[in-house]
């Protein structure tokens, strides 16, 4: 049984760029340092396991979703970063990747050194999900609209779900990009919430067959997709921590600047934010959510390359069901600990704290002259309240203090949400959840202060 909060394929594998690929930017040489060979070697064969499966199971159902060979590349314009690449091409290489060094790539400008990958691909995930959705046995039951918001423990689970419902299962597995039960795994101080811009836009000339990525930041993410009788490039990047951008209208203004530099671009189609949640050591947990949960999973923190990790993820999580056991298991254990998590946990939680003490905007009481479209935090009855004055001229007045754990909320401009730094929650302007872990909406003045959710910490 699927139980989702809204609706299937909503969330971010809907506004994902969608690269089937092992190459995640800079990673193996990293991984070989902090982790060892064996556990470097794990998280290569699962992701090119992965890229495999994506596109057998395409071909075996004949699933047509724009799925492509390409090869991916990661490129740098900086001295700083050519030995990265030198070192990434011979870690890759060692864990039997196919990799290369190159020195130009088929897009209009110059680098300094890039590192390709060959057996790669593309798609589009919506097509491929929908067409895999139809196809699951009759026996597979998905609820829709259905939030799930806490697990009773005992010697069958339950999850509990909003309307009050029980789900028993023997196993239970959550998914929910933010792990909605925490069961004492500490989650809220291991993954941290990055969002990433999107636009999409038509050029002149033909795009070349490849996948590119920068090493350097800000990041720039660069691919092609069909589009009826067009072709759509989508221009992705400028990743910064949820709730914790100055101005995030800029974000796609860089994009977009970054496009017309480069090419000549017919029109502007499309433009999307989303966010992934990144772990302290940038590999996701995947496995049993606790040492103490054998019957309880997770799969979270894909660090912006969950469509090979989420597809391992399922992978692992099937044998660790079916035969007790899988052969990547220990690089994704959730329960690993290691130097680079140890010296990442105290800088993470030390950005909450500043977050949960105190707001970053001065407060004022003036809303008069509050012009339609635009968002300020005043005081109201000593709680801070976020103001927003809709097009129409009426003002929405929200208490700005996160229902999962109490942080102050930040105003997101581009997407009009209120958006939480510490764990990646997002509200309308009216105090609807879009997004993350929190289970309850936000109050309106004289409704009395949000109840913070105490069921994290459990
Ligand atoms: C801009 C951007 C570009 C990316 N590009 C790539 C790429 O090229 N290649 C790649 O491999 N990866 C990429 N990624 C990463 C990848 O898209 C994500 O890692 C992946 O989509 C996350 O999948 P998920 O299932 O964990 O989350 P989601 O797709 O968000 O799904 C989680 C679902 O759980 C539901 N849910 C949440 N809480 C509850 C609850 N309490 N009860 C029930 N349901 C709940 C949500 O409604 C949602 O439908 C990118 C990420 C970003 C942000
Ligand atoms: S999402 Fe955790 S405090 Fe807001």
């Amino acid at each position: 049984m699927l139980i989702e909060a809204d609706r299937i394929l909503q969330g971010t594998t809907g506004h994902t760029t969608a690269k089937i690929s092992s190459q995640h930017a800079l990673i193996y040489d990293k991984l070989k340092n902090q982790m060892g060979e064996e556990k470097a070697r794990q998280y290569a064969e699962a992701n090119q396991k992965a890229i495999q499966f994506i596109a057998d199971t395409a071909a075996e159902k004949g699933i047509d979703c724009d799925l492509a060979w390409r090869p991916a590349y990661v490129y740098t314009q900086s001295d700083k970063y050519v030995k990265q690449i030198e070192n990434e091409e011979k870690a890759a290489s060692s864990l039997g990747i196919k990799a290369s060094i190159v020195h130009e790539l088929p897009l209009p400008f110059k680098i300094k050194a890039a590192l390709r990958f060959d057996g790669q691909a593309q798609f589009h995930p919506l097509k491929y999900l929908k067409a895999l959705v139809k196809v699951l046995p009759d026996s597979v039951r998905i609820f829709e609209q259905t939030r799930a918001i806490n697990i009773e423990e005992g010697n069958t689970a339950a999850v509990i779900t909003n309307q009050g419902k029980k789900v028993v299962a023997s196993k239970v597995v959550i998914a929910s990009h933010y792990p909605f039960f925490d069961g004492g795994g500490m989650y809220f101080s291991r993954v941290y919430p990055s969002r990433s811009y999107a636009v999409g836009v038509t050029i002149t000339e033909k795009f070349p067959e490849g996948m590119f990525i920068s090493a350097e930041s800000p990041t720039r993410s660069l691919r092609s997709t069909p589009l009826g009788d067009e072709e759509l490039v989508l221009v992705v990047g400028e990743d910064h921590k949820t709730g914790q951008s100055k101005n995030t209208a800029t974000h796609y203004d860089n994009l977009l600047k970054f496009a017309h530099d480069i090419y000549e671009v017919r029109e502007v189609k499309y433009r999307w934010s989303t966010q992934d949640y990144i772990t302290l050591d940038g590999v996701p947990y995947v496995g049993n959510l606790t040492s103490q949960h054998p019957d309880l999973y997770v799969a979270t923190g894909f660090g912006k390359w969950g469509i090979t990790n989420g597809t391992a993820s399922a992978m692992v999580i099937k044998d660790l069901i079916i035969h007790g056991d899988s052969p990547w298991k220990e690089v994704y254990t959730p329960s690993r600990f290691n130097v680079a998590s140890a010296v990442n946990f105290v800088v993470s939680n030390a950005d909450v704290a500043k977050h949960l003490i105190a707001g970053k905007f001065k407060p004022t009481e003036d809303l008069e002259d509050l012009p339609p479209g635009e968002a300020r935090i005043i005081y109201a009855d000593g709680d801070k309240v976020g103001a927003f004055r809709d097009e129409k001229g009426e003002l929405h007045l929200v208490d700005i203090t996160c229902t999962h754990m109490g942080c102050e909320l930040a105003w997101n401009e581009a997407e009009r949400s209120w958006d939480c730094p510490c764990h990646g929650s997002r509200f309308t302007y009216e105090g609807d959840i879009i997004e993350g872990p929190a289970l309850s909406h936000l109050h309106h003045p004289g409704e009395g202060p949000n109840q913070v959710e105490p069921n994290v910490i459990q």
